[in-house]
């Protein structure tokens, strides 16, 4: 296929990281992929790579049951890169020794080159690295030499150019290790051969070809939320089965203001994708009455949700897969929320029992993306940029930002104020450095004055966050005119709000939304 060539095959050794591996492979232009750690020779040979990268991961290669690869993975000829665990794998398979070290490196650290060609080259003589791992190599397998060592780990970069074998103890894929992207760049381009030629356009190749392959002549059926993952998921999955797949949108009461007519309009109207639209406003506003409790709003939202989508794919006819815009960090999100021993700080998953109540296959093509990538492809297939560049909305939507009652009313000022609030902050030309933002109604009343008479009525919080995946997020710092038009606006035009405050929490210890 155009622009694809051989990949760069990531072994997966349960590490948090090896999808950002495969991300900053696929940013130098490579086509990559990641498969388990045990995966077959005879599949690894199948996917013909040009280069193996091996995980990190939080085992001991001593551990009993410790992930292993197919010893016969070296004899495949293409070189290898092993990061962290991976490392001390490629050490510990060739017949070096690694140990438990007696104090575990964690944090930045600062990488001494020893070697300037090959895999570090260009890399800065003393770079800083971000390390963590508790094991460390104490003797090199014959044939290798340090080409980097950092405060605690003198074996911080072997190799062995003969055989194309390199091993690092650090993490390059992170952030925290600023010339890492260049240091797998040199492994990919330098030591592989790779062209840089892969793009979104060879992503949405590749994308189309597996939808096909997996749906065959089934029906997919799609919510469609109008937020940026469903959107891009929905016309991805279109270009690759058409009229296979169809998509319904549920106006629950809770969307921002001309949400509707929006989805519509791209969908319906551009790409001519089989739509249809459910106006619930009403059952949805209802069940909400009188109810204040967050998580309890998230419940009887998901719920409804749940029952209208699925009487509405009733009536659609027999459907086989369910279409979900999952990515890449929602699938490490889930499953720490599922398996792991955090505690669940928010109910985001409400349609999570969805698949299996309806009895559907899920098909979720997005699922190795990050936001920006998804970005990207959204782009790539056309869609518009008010849809694309668009700041997240959370399911329960209005819901979860009328802090105490949902009402019909206290929706639509909301809406109004909402609807300012993004207005003068794309004028101001802000919006792109903004994660998100948003405006909720307070449970409060205050008092105000208004063309010489008293008011008595709602108060609405701004708040705008700057993030990088909504696990942590810093308040934005607005030139103060931008508050102060937004302010004036919301009390002027949007009736019952009479004062605007502005959040400046961060996350932690606030969240992003207020319930
Ligand atoms: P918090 O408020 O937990 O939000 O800092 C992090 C991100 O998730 C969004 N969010 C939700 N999304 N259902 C969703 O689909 C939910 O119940 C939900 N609650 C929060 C929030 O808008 C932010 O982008």
């Amino acid at each position: 296929m155009e622009g694809m060539g051989r990949p760069i095959v990531v072994l997966d050794f349960g590490a948090q990281y090896s999808k950002l591996i495969a991300r900053r492979v696929r940013e130098a232009r490579v086509y990559s992929l990641i498969v388990p750690y045990h995966v077959t020779l005879d599949e690894l040979r199948g996917l013909n790579p040009q280069g193996l990268i091996f995980s990190g991961g939080p085992a001991s290669v001593h551990a009993e049951g410790a992930p292993k690869p197919d010893p016969r993975v070296f004899d495949l000829g293409v070189p290898v890169l092993g990061i962290c665990y991976g490392a001390q794998l490629l050490a510990d398979s060739l017949g070096g020794e690694v140990v438990r070290a007696s104090e575990r490196e964690y944090g930045i650290a600062h990488l001494t080159r020893h070697d300037g060609t090959g895999l570090l080259e260009g890399i800065e003589a003393r770079a800083q690295v971000w390390m963590s791992h508790g094991d460390r190599i104490e003797r090199l397998p014959e044939g290798f030499v340090v080409i980097g060592e950092s405060e605690n780990s003198p074996f911080a970069a072997i190799a062995r150019p003969d055989r194309q074998l390199y091993g690092v103890q650090f993490h390059p894929e992170v952030v925290h290790t600023p010339q890492g992207a260049r240091l797998l760049s040199n492994f990919v381009h330098g030591i592989c051969g790779c062209d840089a030629t892969w793009n979104m356009g060879s992503f949405v190749d590749l994308a189309v070809e597996k939808i096909r392959r997996q749906v065959g002549d089934k029906q997919v059926l799609c919510g469609l939320s109008g937020g940026v993952d469903s959107s891009v998921a929905a016309a991805l999955i279109h270009r690759a089965i058409g009229d296979q797949l169809n998509c319904v949108f549920v106006n629950n009461g809770l969307l921002r203001k001309g949400e509707a007519n929006l989805v519509q309009r791209v969908f319906r109207d551009n790409f001519h994708i089989n739509l249809d639209y459910v106006e619930a406003e009403e059952m949805f506003l209802s069940a909400l009455k009188g109810v204040t409790e967050p998580e309890q709003k998230r419940k009887i939202i998901g719920n409804l949700f749940i029952d209208v989508f699925e009487k509405e794919a009733a009536r659609l006819g027999h459907m086989d897969f369910l279409a979900q815009g999952t990515l890449y960090p929602d699938v490490i999100e889930s499953v720490s929320a599922t398996g792991g021993p955090s505690a669940t700080i928010k109910s985001h998953h409400n349609v999570g029992g969805l698949p299996e109540k309806m009895n559907l296959e899920l098909l979720e093509p997005l699922r190795e993306l990050f936001k920006d990538e998804v970005r990207a492809l959204g782009r790539e297939l056309g869609l518009p940029e008010e849809v694309v560049g668009r700041h997240p909305f959370p399911g329960p939507g209005l819901g979860v930002r009328c802090i105490g009652e949902v009402t019909r009313e206290r929706c639509d000022t909301l809406r109004e104020a909402d609807a300012i609030f993004i207005d003068e902050i794309r004028k101001a030309g802000l919006y792109d450095h903004i994660w998100q933002a948003l405006v909720c109604l307070l449970p409060v009343r205050s008092v105000g004055v208004q063309g010489d008479e008293r008011t008595y009525e709602e108060v609405c919080s701004l708040r705008a966050v700057t993030s990088e995946d909504a696990m942590t997020a810093d308040w934005f710092r607005f030139p103060p005119d931008v508050l102060q038009r937004t302010a004036n606006r919301i009390c002027n035009e949007v009736e019952h709000i009479n004062r605007v405050l502005y959040d400046i929490t961060s996350k932690p210890p606030g969240t992003i939304e207020w319930e």
